[in-house]
């Protein structure tokens, strides 16, 4: 639910959707929708690499900041497919979400090369949204904690968590419908803080958020904000994400 010092983040993460007229489309019924939400949480969007232009210049004068799907850690090179901090910063974007379990997955991305990102992103003044996450079967069997803990160890090494968010995103959560039960996202989002050992740190939760669970989720003491795949896709469900309501935890 977020304190005085650990701000509330809701992202929605764009994935591989959206052209820039649909982004624009997105942005001209999103933002009448949220012109009225508290000040107490920042929106954060994460369009394609080729709409952040024409979501920048649609948000202008709102309260919506942008993140990047992902950056590199050099400033430039030969590394085809990759983006910079530099090239990101001439579009107003202020956060950049690394060590997601698509590319992790599909790219195998490694903890240390996150790692490299997140580091990059601080550099460049970016806030990373660093991923973690648990499989279906590492759950099954046992190894959430150990597995996230590794995660954050060797991801985490040499960040600043005063300029960090962490995203507590359980793999078979995402994209499935199937939504971890808002306790236990909680019981993990606080063991992530203690791990890091930054009481401040803001800790979202990741995985099948929709209009219908948001209240309760937010309604958890150590989550402070949510990163939303499929149910950012849509002005209507994402405005009743991001203006959310919580309700007292049992
Ligand atoms: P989902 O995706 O909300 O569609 O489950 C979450 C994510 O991948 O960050």
């Amino acid at each position: 639910m977020g304190t005085a010092s650990r701000p509330v983040v809701i992202a929605g993460n764009w994935k591989m959707h959206m052209t820039c007229a649909e982004a624009r489309s997105f942005a001209s019924q999103f933002l009448p929708l949220v012109a009225s939400t508290p000040g107490d949480r920042t929106i954060v969007l994460a369009p394609p690499f080729t709409a952040l232009e024409a979501v920048r210049q649609a948000v202008v004068g709102s309260a919506v900041t942008l993140a990047s799907q992902n950056v590199h850690w050099e400033g430039n090179g030969a590394f085809t497919g990759e983006i910079s901090t530099r090239m990101l910063e001439e579009h107003g974007v202020a956060y950049a979400i690394v060590g997601h379990s698509e590319p992790r997955k599909y790219f195998s991305e490694s903890d240390e090369q996150i790692n490299l990102r997140a580091r990059a992103a601080q550099a460049g003044g970016l806030i990373p949204i660093l991923c973690v996450g648990e499989s279906d079967e590492q759950r099954s069997s046992g190894d959430t904690e150990r597995v996230i803990r590794r995660q954050v160890e060797q991801g985490f090494d040499g960040i600043d968590p005063a300029r960090l968010v962490v995203a507590y995103e359980p793999i078979w959560a995402i994209g499935t419908g199937k939504t971890c039960a808002a306790s236990e996202a909680n019981r993990i989002c606080g063991l992530i803080r203690s791990w890091v050992g930054h009481p401040d740190l803001t800790v979202q939760y990741g995985g099948s958020v929709k209009p219908d669970n948001i209240d309760e989720i937010m309604a958890q003491s150590d989550i402070d904000g949510v990163l939303v795949g499929g149910a950012s896709l849509e002005a209507q469900s994402f405005a009743r994400i991001v203006n959310y309501q919580p309700f007292p935890a049992a």
